[in-house]
């Protein structure tokens, strides 16, 4: 069965082709990053338009890159939610649109649930039961994942998700949007203990975050130590966010008594958290798992793997009436 997955939920246009059998045929990606790093931060509207301009040339694309036809599609699945409504509409449109025209289904998929399953498109791919730890721009959670549409939440963040905090710390410190991976780079310059930050909940005794105290210690910092070199403030920063991350992931894992782990999501492209978590996981005999670094950030080959996972278990996670979700919540997803 082959599989068009079509993400639009935010500053990425993403398309790909999944088969069932055969794996990712191919994909294809047009990053809005340039457009919005004048503003600093995603302009809703210009997202809207480019995803308009980008969606059928980079369909086009996938299509003779895979050497298939429009008519050897099976499927389409779209991100219906959550996101920008506006850039949601383009991609549900053209998504229902196609699919109608073609005579063939259209499944409106969870972006956290394609981030969340991404990982099952690396080799090796973790077996359910696994914790996952899902940290983008938007989102900071940690999911007990018992198989496709069995979620339940753990524990996620009561105010800024942990690539927000990237985002704005970055901005904070005169880097281009988005900051999560100007910080990474930068931080490999800098003396992570040239400054103490705190680690916000660490020790909280459960399994939420919280980043917005992390993000108002560095402002605090910048304006006591006007001379700091912002390759110490980034590193200052990376090292306490990530050892959040990491200190309540394995707290699940103990909480959970699972020994898999899976990291999903922009902020998981940081390598300080993976060297970090690779190596707590592994004092407690436990095993991570990331998706291929190329399907870290937002893109169309986890949408189109949900939407198969989805097909395949008759299960669709949408109602399949034209709408988009701009908010939408993972653990109300049904079980595939
Ligand atoms: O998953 P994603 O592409 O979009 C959302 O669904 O939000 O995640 C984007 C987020 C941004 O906040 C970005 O700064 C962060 O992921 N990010 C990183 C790195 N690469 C991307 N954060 C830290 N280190 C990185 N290397
Ligand atoms: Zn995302």
């Amino acid at each position: 069965m082959l599989v068009l997955g079509i993400e639009s939920s935010c500053d990425e246009t993403g398309v790909a082709l999944y088969d069932t059998v055969a794996g990712l045929r191919s994909h294809a990606l047009h990053s809005q990053v340039e457009m919005h790093a004048e503003y600093g931060g995603v302009v809703p509207e210009l997202a809207s338009r480019d995803h308009i301009r980008r969606i059928v040339p980079l369909t086009q694309r996938v299509l003779e890159a895979a050497g298939a036809s429009l008519d050897a599609i099976d499927a389409i699945a779209y991100t219906q939610g959550p996101g920008l409504a506006g850039a949601l509409l383009v991609g549900a449109s053209f998504a229902q649109g196609l699919a109608v025209g073609l005579g063939i289904p259209a499944i409106g998929v969870h972006h956290l649930e394609g981030h969340l399953l991404s990982p099952l498109l690396a080799d090796p791919r973790p077996e359910f039961p696994f914790v996952a730890l899902l940290v983008s721009g938007g989102h900071t959670q940690l999911m007990q994942v018992d198989g496709v549409g069995r979620y339940t939440l753990l524990g996620e963040t009561l105010d800024d998700a942990a690539g927000e905090a990237f985002d704005k710390t970055g901005q904070l410190l005169g880097l281009p949007y988005p900051g999560g991976p100007e910080i990474s780079r930068l931080a490999q310059q800098g003396d992570a203990f040239c400054y103490s930050l705190p680690r916000p909940m660490l020790n909280s005794g459960d399994l939420d975050f919280s980043f917005s105290g992390l993000k108002t210690a560095v402002l605090n910092l910048v304006h006591k130590n006007p001379e700091a070199r912002r390759e110490d403030v980034a590193a200052a920063f990376q090292v306490a966010a990530v050892e959040v991350l990491a200190g309540k992931a394995l707290r699940a894992l103990k909480q959970t008594g699972f020994h898999r782990l899976v990291v999903a999501g922009g902020v998981s492209a940081n390598t300080l958290l993976r060297s970090r978590l690779n190596a707590e996981a592994a004092r407690v005999g436990a095993t991570v798992y990331y998706p291929p670094l190329a399907l870290c950030t937002d893109n169309g080959a986890m949408i189109a793997y949900a939407g198969a996972q989805r097909l395949l278990a008759d299960a669709p996670a949408a109602d399949g009436v034209f709408t988009v979700r701009p908010r939408w919540d993972l653990s109300q997803l049904q079980a595939a």
